[in-house]
């Protein structure tokens, strides 16, 4: 078995952090996970900068970023304005974000539940015409901190209509972090009696309750092999205020490794890469292998 990781830190994890880094210790942060062998790392966000500032410097990110061979850097990209400043820095990748929920809707994108289609269907359209890769990602898969519990019907429902855009594959956000694992069963089983398998789908887990990697081990157990993860477990979400980091990628390895699965990533060099940045962050990683990796070395 092989499970892919989809490296979120750059963009997930910074995007909630106090201090915003210099665009060169971004550079050095993509530059140093990608010798560490991950292989999809999602770099930054062409979103409104006062949304997520952040993030504000995607273009002169994207600009002197080293690439590694096969490695691929995909962005996100909520409308077409974020579309062209994406296509005019030559990205290849883009991920569009909806939500199950009106609330968080709403706060993270402006819109309706609804009225995100009617700004992502042209984003779709005119990506995939430019011959870009797009993934979705479907946010508050299991609760919303305003609305509480969320039915995987709702999820579904959303999640089927982001990917009849055109998108190649679905990731399933818990973005508060409070799912457990009878509710990942309950929703790949939605989906799967929808017609949508795992092949289509990865899990985007945060680590809230501590329980991202219960969760993940489930969804792998149910044929998903597409794992988002933060290296460090840094980050969270700016408009869900009670959102943690996600699953740390250290976390993530340190129990494929012992099962046995390939992921192709240096667990030891991604440690020292997550020391490296809680130094510039200010702050210890709160992955656990982080901080027992650590006294070794
Ligand atoms: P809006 O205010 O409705 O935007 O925001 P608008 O279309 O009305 O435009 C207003 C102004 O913004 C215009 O400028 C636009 O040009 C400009 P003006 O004409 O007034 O001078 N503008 C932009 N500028 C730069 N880049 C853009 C852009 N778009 C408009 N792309 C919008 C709508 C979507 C832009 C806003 O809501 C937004 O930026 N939201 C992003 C929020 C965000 O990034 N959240 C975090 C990521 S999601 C997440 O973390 C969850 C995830 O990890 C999964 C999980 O955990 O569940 C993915
Ligand atoms: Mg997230």
């Amino acid at each position: 078995m092989k499970v892919t990781i989809y490296e979120v830190g750059p963009r997930d994890g910074l995007q909630n952090e106090d201090v915003t880094l210099p665009v060169e210790v971004k550079r050095e942060l993509i530059g140093r996970l990608a010798e560490a062998g991950l292989r999809t790392i999602e770099a930054t966000s062409f979103v409104h900068p006062k949304w997520v500032p952040q993030l504000a410097d995607a273009e002169e990110l994207l600009d002197g970023l080293p690439r590694a061979d096969g490695a691929r850097y995909p962005v996100l990209v909520p409308n077409e304005r974020g579309l062209d400043r994406a296509l005019e820095r030559g990205v290849t990748d883009i991920a569009i974000f909806g939500s199950a929920t009106e609330s968080f809707a709403q706060r993270n994108l402006n819109r309706t539940v609804d009225s995100q289609f009617d700004m992502f269907a042209p984003v779709v359209e005119r990506a995939l015409a430019n011959g870009l890769r797009v993934r979705a990602y479907v946010s508050m898969c299991f609760a919303d901190p305003w609305e509480g519990p969320v039915a995987p019907e709702q999820v579904v429902s959303v999640g089927r209509r982001l990917l009849d855009l055109g998108c190649y594959e679905l990731s399933l956000g818990d973005t508060i972090g409070v799912g457990t694992p009878g509710h990942v069963e309950a929703l790949l089983d939605a989906f799967q009696a929808d017609g949508i398998g795992p092949e289509r789908l990865a899990v985007h887990f945060h680590d809230t309750y501590g329980q991202a990697l219960a969760n993940t081990l489930t969804a792998l157990r149910k044929g998903v092999t597409v794992v988002d993860a933060s290296a460090g477990g840094i980050g969270g979400c700016p408009y869900a205020r009670s959102a943690a980091g996600n699953l740390a990628t250290e976390d993530l390895v340190w129990m494929l490794d012992g099962l046995g699965v390939e992921t192709g990533v240096n667990l030891r060099s991604l440690v020292a890469t997550s020391l490296w940045l809680a130094g510039k962050l200010g702050r210890p990683s709160p992955s656990r292998v982080v901080q027992a990796l650590a006294k070794e070395m």
